[in-house]
């Protein structure tokens, strides 16, 4: 028991420090761990079981690799649907807390609704129009798997199939898929490769990559649902959330992005100060809050660069005091509040997928880029290669 106290209380040192940069208040920090030890023991979240994501799925071997940094940052992903399965990070008081949502098993990813919890979603993540779109005078026809468009990627997408998986060490992992010409109605053949890291700045990384064999379009992002106070704790409606952005794309009825850059300035899309995610939500004249069912939208990032990393988000988780800031290299980021979230799904522990319990931040070009010249363009041609990053990263509000 001594060492597992001495082990909480090392592993949150080193996790702070590394963090902030910040000088330690050791006296202070050792009490309020030694005060929290108790609840620690009995409500640590744990890795799910590697053994229920052991399973053959459409002929390929699932499997869930565990990654880690030296600090007690922990991230488990399996290579169905390229998914972050849990991410264990610890609290204010030193507490492992998982803070994405997801299943305990493989076959819950497989058979579940369309939640895409975790998942890396693609060939083109968010909406294409009636899942229509033209190269060279080409018009293509994806399927509307969310009538009437096309949703990340179609039917099965990048999300339900079985990925290529090599670990080469303890916090690192490498996947692969190669989405066939005329998959879900793009073209090309498509091989993407998505690498996920641990660093010991406690970030979880995400690399992308593809290439194609004939012009095609690509979107790829990552689906985790987040709540920093632990997933299936409740609300995320007090989470405090700054958004690094001073205009957004406005949608249709069907989430579809009208074509307009709109400033967020007097309306409740405006995070660019520490805002709680909820504050606003029932502003029910705001007719993009009502087409969204909430914030469903996305945001255009202010880059200080044309190209590397740039500070996306953060947010605070109210009762854990875990922080999440997003970097990515992508010019616009999709905030989703949950709001499809009904409780129909029974995630790990037990718990509830309840309404509104976790957040998306889901760094991208912007929806119906192929449908819109004037956005950053998504298209990718032979020969070329689509390179993107997106970090998440973590620490502790003193
Ligand atoms: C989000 C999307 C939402 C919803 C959700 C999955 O990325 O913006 O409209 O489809 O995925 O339920």
């Amino acid at each position: 028991m001594k060492s597992l106290s001495f082990t909480l209380i090392a592993s949150l040192a080193l996790f702070t420090a590394c963090n902030n940069n910040r000088q330690n208040n050791q006296e202070q920090s050792n009490d309020s761990i030694n005060s929290n030890t108790d609840s620690a023991k009995s409500e640590s979240a744990q890795l799910p079981d590697a053994k229920a994501f052991q399973q053959t799925i459409d002929g390929k071997q699932t499997n869930l690799y565990i990654l880690k940094n030296k600090n007690n940052l922990q991230a488990a992903v399996t290579n169905y649907g390229a998914r972050v399965v849990s991410l264990l990070v610890p609290d204010k008081n030193g507490k492992p807390t998982d803070v994405v949502v997801g299943y305990d098993n493989v076959r819950a990813y497989a058979e579940g609704g369309d939640t895409y919890f975790g998942a890396i979603v693609g060939r083109y993540g968010n909406r294409i129009a009636k899942g229509k779109f033209k190269l060279d005078g080409k018009e293509y026809a994806l399927v509307t798997n969310n009538a009437p468009n096309h949703l990340h990627g179609g039917n099965k997408g990048f999300s339900r199939v079985v990925w290529g998986a090599q670990q080469p060490n303890d916090s690192t992992l490498m996947l692969t898929y190669v989405s066939k010409d005329g998959e879900e109605g793009y073209p090309g053949n498509l091989t993407a490769k998505v690498t996920y890291t641990v660093t010991n700045n406690n970030e979880l990384k995400i690399d992308y990559e593809a290439t194609t064999d004939k012009k095609t379009v690509v979107n790829l992002t990552n689906h985790s649902y987040f709540n920093l106070n632990g997933q299936g704790s409740g609300t995320i409606n007090n989470h405090l959330m700054m958004i690094n952005a001073y205009r957004y794309t406005p949608v249709d009825s069907t989430l579809i992005p009208l074509g307009k850059i709109e400033s967020v300035v007097g309306t409740p899309f405006d995070f660019r100060s520490f805002t709680k995610i909820g504050a606003r939500i029932n502003d029910t004249g705001n007719i993009q809050l009502k087409y969204g069912k909430g914030y469903d939208h996305n945001f255009v990032l202010n880059k200080n660069k044309r190209t590397g990393l740039t500070k996306a988000a953060e947010v605070i988780g109210d009762q854990s005091g875990i922080v999440m800031d997003v970097y990515t290299k992508e010019p616009g980021i999709q905030f989703y509040g949950g709001n499809f979230m009904n409780g129909t799904h029974t995630i790990k522990g037990g718990k509830k997928d309840d309404y509104r319990t976790a957040f998306c931040l889901e760094t991208q070009h912007y929806p119906d880029s192929p449908n819109h010249p004037a956005f950053p363009s998504t298209t990718l041609e032979p020969g070329k290669v689509y390179k993107t990053s997106t970090v998440y990263a973590f620490s502790i509000k003193r």
